[in-house]
């Protein structure tokens, strides 16, 4: 029902009448959303106070001692360093997650945090019950909220197991020095409170996370995994699936490509459509995800290079599992092509 209510938005975007310049009327669309989102915010502050939405220290405590060897294996599943480690970094630099990358949105800039264990400019002082939380709630130490460009709306589908033995992990990773500044967005994005709103619109906090796809068929224990990497740890949809203005993830075209984030070029549809992953078998996009080559022998670009550095150091069994959880969700035709446009990713 969530997300009926997002439709509504969307029929509000008309073509502008010809005397306004279109730049303009882009931009006061921007802020009338972005308003809209402040006053939802404001009437979910009352809300904020009693949600249950943290893992205290104690429950994480109570758990016992960390898997840390499980939980480098969820990194490497949930790619924290295609975002936290420097841009390109290959190998051993992948594990200093001092942060500094820029991600450009059409809300502005973020710049990604230094999660290191360093005490100072890292998040060294933070207990694992707060790492927890932030992944997989969007939530603060201070309590206050992520924004979405840290794919928490995703890693919120991880097993707490998981959670808290990636967050163990983390603090074995070496502490690296490395203030990051401020995010660069536009108002009224700027502004953390409007994202109290947006999170009671996209994200569920009260009970388990929505299905996403119904599958057609019968799910098979490698289908059952492959789901829980496609849509959680592994955060597919962030790029794949395509977003409502506000930035909702629109599931009636889960996977089904999107234009990319930063605004050039368009991420693939990863359907089984016969224009899409259709002719690929589940071993063929197993093999992609291992070695970055597709069944015609194109190498993978883009951002999908980050993500077959992380998926490469899986087990086969699990990208396997990716391949048959692919093969079997719906199948959702491309969207049309605009023009011809330049291939996605490119460099
Ligand atoms: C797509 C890029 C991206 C990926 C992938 C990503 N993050 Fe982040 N992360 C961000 C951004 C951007 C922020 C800042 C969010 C904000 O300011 O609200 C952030 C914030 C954080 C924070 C809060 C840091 C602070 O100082 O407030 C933690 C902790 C974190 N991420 C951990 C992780 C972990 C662990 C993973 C992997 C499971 C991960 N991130 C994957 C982009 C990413
Ligand atoms: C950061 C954005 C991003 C994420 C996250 C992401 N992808 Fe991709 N993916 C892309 C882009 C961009 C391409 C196009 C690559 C190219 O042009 O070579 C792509 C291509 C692909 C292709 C090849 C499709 C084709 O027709 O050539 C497959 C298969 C794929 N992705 C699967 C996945 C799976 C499975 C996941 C999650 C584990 C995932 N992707 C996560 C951005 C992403």
């Amino acid at each position: 029902m969530r997300h009926n209510r997002v439709r509504k938005p969307i029929r509000r975007l008309a073509p502008p009448r010809k005397s306004v310049p279109m730049a303009r009327l882009k931009t006061l669309l921007l802020a009338l959303l972005g308003l809209g989102l402040l006053a939802l915010g404001a009437a979910a502050g009352f809300w904020f106070a009693f949600v249950p939405r943290s893992y205290g220290p104690a429950e994480i405590a109570a758990r016992g001692q960390p898997d840390v060897k499980n939980g480098a294996y969820v990194f490497a599943m949930a790619g924290c360093a295609s975002c936290h480690a420097a841009k390109d970094a290959k190998q051993g630099e992948r594990l200093k997650l001092g942060g500094g990358q820029e991600l450009a949105t059409p809300f502005g800039t973020f710049r990604v945090p230094n999660i290191s264990p360093d005490f100072d400019t890292g998040i060294g002082r933070w207990q694992i019950a707060d790492i927890v939380n932030a992944v997989t709630r969007g939530t603060a130490p201070d309590g206050s909220p992520f924004y979405p460009a840290f794919p928490y709306v995703s890693y919120s589908r991880l097993k707490l197991a998981d959670a808290v033995d990636l967050a163990a992990y983390l603090k074995t990773l070496p502490a690296v020095s490395n203030r990051v500044g401020a995010h660069a967005l536009a108002f009224p994005f700027n502004l953390r409170l409007g994202l109290f709103g947006w999170k009671l619109l996209y994200f569920n906090h009260f009970s388990a996370p929505p299905q996403i796809a119904a599958l057609p068929v019968a799910a098979t224990d490698a289908i059952a995994r492959g789901r829980y990497i496609v849509e959680g740890p592994g955060h597919c949809g962030e790029c794949h699936t395509p977003r409502w203005p506000l930035g909702g993830p629109n599931l009636a075209r889960w996977l089904a490509g999107a234009p990319a984030l930063e605004g050039k070029g368009r991420v693939p549809d990863i359907t089984p459509h016969a224009r899409a992953l259709g002719p690929w078998s589940a071993d063929d996009i197993a093999y992609y995800l291992d070695s970055g080559l597709t069944p015609d022998g194109d190498s993978v670009g883009g951002a999908m290079g980050e993500v077959v550095a992380n998926l490469s150091q899986l087990t086969k069994d699990d990208r396997q599992a990716i391949g048959a959880y692919l093969k079997a969700i719906p199948a959702i035709p491309p969207p049309p092509k605009p023009a011809d446009p330049p291939a996605p990713g490119g460099s």
